[in-house]
C-alpha cells in the first residue's frame, strides 16, 4: 500500500537553490507532485528532457511570475494553470513577488533537478573556493546576463541555457592548480597559456552532464573570453562567430570584474568602469549589449548593493 501524509512543513524531501525552495509532496507510479516557493526576482525553468514524454502542469497558489509563452511574455498569477505534454521548449519563469506555485510532472523529475542543483552547487562553490570568487560574484553574472538576455528578446531555451553558462562561465578554473590560480605575481608565459585553458576545461565538463541546457551552455562558457575583433581566446573567433550568449557573459564578467576589490588592486568606480567598457565597445565587447548593458547599470548599483 502507498499512502501517506505529507505538508509543505513535513514533506519527502527539500531541496534549496538561489531564492527557490523545492519541496517534494507526493510521488508514485512516476507522478510527483512538488511545491516550489519562490523569492522575489528569482527564476525557474520547466525544461524538455531528453526523450521525455512526461505530462507537466503548475498551479500557481500565491504571488505572480512572468513568463514567455510562444514568444509573448505573460503574467501567471493564483489560480493560473500552465501544462505541457510534453515540455518542447523551456519556460522561463521569474516571480514579480514571492510566488508559491504546485508543479504535477507524469514522470518523476525531483530527482534530477536534485542532481542538476548540487552538480552546479558542487561545481560553482570548487571554483568559488579556488578561485577566490564568491558564489555572490556567480550569482550577479547570471542575474545580469539574465536581465541583457530579457532586453534583447532571447527565446527561451536560450535563456535557459544562459543561466547556466553565467553562473558555470569559469568552471573550467578547477582544472587549473592552484598554484596558477592564486599566484600573487605575474604569470609567466606558460602559467598563462594554461590559465586560458579554462575556456576549454569549462566545455569540457558540461559537455559531460546530463542536462539538455548544461551541454548547450558549454559552447558559451567555452566563448566567454573571445573578443569582438577577433583576438580573445581560445580560438580566435570575431563578430558573428560568437554567439550572443558568450558576448553577454563577456561583458558583465568584466564588468563585475572592474568594480570588484581584489586582493591585488582596489575596485573602479562605477563610473570608471563604464568608461572603460565604453572605450572597448567595438573591439573587446559586442557594442550592442553593451549599449544594453549600460541602460542596466542603476538596476546593477542596486543587486550589488543588495537593495
Ligand atoms: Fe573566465
Amino acid at each position: 500500500m502507498n499512502q501517506y501524509l505529507t505538508s509543505i512543513d513535513n514533506p519527502i524531501e527539500t531541496v534549496r537553490y538561489k531564492g527557490l525552495t523545492v519541496k517534494l509532496l507526493a510521488t508514485g507510479d512516476g507522478t510527483e507532485v512538488i511545491h516550489h516557493l519562490l523569492e522575489e526576482g528569482a527564476r525557474w525553468s520547466m525544461q524538455p528532457q531528453e526523450g521525455g514524454t512526461a505530462s507537466e502542469s503548475i498551479f500557481i497558489v500565491r504571488g505572480s511570475m512572468k513568463v514567455t509563452i510562444e514568444g509573448e511574455t505573460k503574467v501567471v498569477s493564483p489560480g493560473d494553470v500552465l501544462s505541457a505534454a510534453p515540455v518542447q521548449h523551456g519556460f522561463i519563469f521569474s516571480a514579480q513577488e514571492q510566488t508559491e506555485f504546485i508543479y504535477i510532472s507524469s514522470q518523476p523529475v525531483f530527482q534530477f533537478f536534485s542532481s542538476i542543483v548540487r552538480e552546479n552547487q558542487e561545481l560553482a562553490v570548487e571554483v568559488a573556493l579556488k578561485d577566490g570568487y564568491t558564489a555572490e560574484h556567480c550569482k550577479r553574472i547570471m542575474q545580469m546576463s539574465m536581465m541583457i538576455g530579457e532586453k534583447m528578446d532571447l527565446s527561451p531555451d536560450d535563456m535557459c541555457t544562459l543561466n547556466y553558462a553565467s553562473y558555470l562561465h569559469d568552471v573550467g578554473k578547477i582544472k587549473i592548480p592552484k598554484s596558477i590560480l592564486l599566484k600573487e605575481g605575474p604569470l609567466s608565459e606558460e602559467e598563462w597559456k594554461e590559465m586560458k585553458r579554462h575556456c576549454t576545461y569549462g566545455k569540457e565538463l558540461l559537455e559531460e552532464t546530463d542536462s539538455p541546457y548544461m551541454k548547450a551552455s558549454a559552447q558559451i562558457v567555452e566563448q566567454h573570453h573571445e573578443r569582438y575583433d577577433g583576438k580573445g581566446y581560445p580560438n580566435g573567433l570575431q563578430k558573428e562567430q560568437i554567439s550572443p550568449l558568450a558576448s553577454i557573459v563577456s561583458v558583465v564578467d568584466a564588468f563585475d570584474a572592474m568594480t570588484t576589490d581584489r586582493p591585488y588592486r582596489k575596485a573602479m568606480s562605477l563610473s570608471e568602469a563604464i568608461e572603460e567598457l565604453k572605450r572597448n565597445k567595438g573591439t573587446m565587447f559586442h557594442p550592442e549589449v553593451v549599449k544594453i548593458f549600460i541602460d542596466l547599470i542603476p538596476e546593477w548599483g542596486k543587486m550589488k548593493q543588495g537593495v
